[in-house]
């Protein structure tokens, strides 16, 4: 079976997603989409799609599948109606930036157990992250005790690119929702939260821009996840993240098996030759529908990534602690 997809928003991350579908034997791009008219029109001629500038894209009737790329808080409608069409879907992460928003995305994905609905947590389709869920999955660590990643971009070239990164973008959702991610994959769900924030960086912004979030885990770990927007730099190597176990230790591509902490031993390096992660999602996300393989980021599991960090956010603000609902 051939997928027919179409993507909605057609900005950098969509018009990657494009390439990859186009690229892909077992999808068809057939048709793009962006209320941007000029985009909409240079996505159709370059991929050779449809083209549209509204969700009538969705009454296509051999469309299968749909592909969500607009700005984070414009994810639930398409998202939506895209379900109550009988499509599949792939939305990008955040899954939506209002906790009300994504309880009703993960009810309506739960109406419709047939259809496929993944949520775009990109890392765990990084090889060195799913190196590292293999080693904790085979009791490598031991329990884990601590975690903890960060999630620091200087990304003030935003504020002349596109423009809802800086009114509507919640920093610990928009950016935070990776390391977070990553560090439930690892040690289960996230149980309670409890945040600090301050504007001192990129004051174009709306939200805070600073945040230290702290979680605890059903497992009885604890965790932190530091969210910075506005400092020079690049992303920190491997997101700073940090695993502490009772038999390993691991601190960004360096493990540790020795009891006195004087070994540290290099992950192997063909772990971090550069590749794409859009491929293997995008990829994923197909398999999903033509072989009937479990999703491995379902609407609930990518729900509770960004409701985890809505709190987070809500925390900081309010200074009181948060208990995360569990959406399974
Ligand atoms: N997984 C990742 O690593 C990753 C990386 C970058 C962005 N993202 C996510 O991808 C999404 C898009 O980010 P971006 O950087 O491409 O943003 P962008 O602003 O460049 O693109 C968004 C596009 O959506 C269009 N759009 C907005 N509302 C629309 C609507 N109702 N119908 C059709 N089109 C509409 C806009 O015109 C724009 O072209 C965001 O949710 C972002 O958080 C994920």
């Amino acid at each position: 079976m051939t997928v027919n997809v179409a993507v909605i928003g057609l900005g950098h991350n969509g018009l990657a997603f494009c390439e990859e579908y186009a690229k892909n034997p077992k999808s068809r791009l057939i048709a793009v989409c962006d209320i941007d008219q000029e985009r909409a029109k240079y996505a159709g001629e370059k991929f050779h799609a449809a083209v549209y500038t509204d969700y009538s894209v969705l009454d296509i009737p051999e469309l299968d599948a749909v592909s969500i790329h607009t700005g984070d808080s414009a994810h639930k409608e398409p998202f939506l109606l895209s379900l109550k069409k009988g499509k599949h879907v792939f939305v990008e992460k955040p899954m939506a930036n209002r906790i009300e928003d994504v309880l009703e995305m993960v009810q309506e994905a739960e109406k419709h157990p047939n259809l496929v609905s993944q949520v775009g947590q990109v890392l765990r389709f990084v090889r060195q992250y799913a190196a590292i869920k293999r080693l904790v999955d085979s009791g490598f660590f031991g329990e884990i005790a601590y975690l903890e990643a960060d999630y620091i971009h200087d990304l003030r070239y935003q504020y002349f690119m596109e423009k809802w990164k800086v009114t509507d973008e919640i920093p610990m959702v928009g950016g935070g929702c990776h390391p977070l991610d990553l560090m439930r994959w690892y040690a289960g769900e996230v149980t309670e939260v409890n945040a600090i924030s301050n504007h001192i960086t990129y004051k174009e912004m709306r939200e805070e821009t600073s945040i230290v979030a702290t979680y605890k885990f059903k497992s009885g770990a604890i965790g932190k996840v530091t969210c910075l927007y506005g400092s020079p730099g690049p992303c920190p190597d491997m997101y700073n993240l940090k695993i502490y176990g009772t038999k390993a230790s691991l601190v960004q591509r360096k493990i540790c098996i020795d009891a006195l902490g004087s070994m540290w031993i290099d992950l192997p390096s063909e772990l971090f030759i550069p590749s794409h992660p859009y491929g293997p999602e995008v990829d994923h996300f197909l398999d999903c529908i033509t072989k009937g393989i479990e999703c491995a980021v379902p609407a609930w599991d990518g729900g509770m990534s960004a409701i985890a960090t809505l709190l987070a956010a809500e925390s900081a603000k309010d200074g009181e602690k948060k208990y995360i609902p569990s959406l399974r």
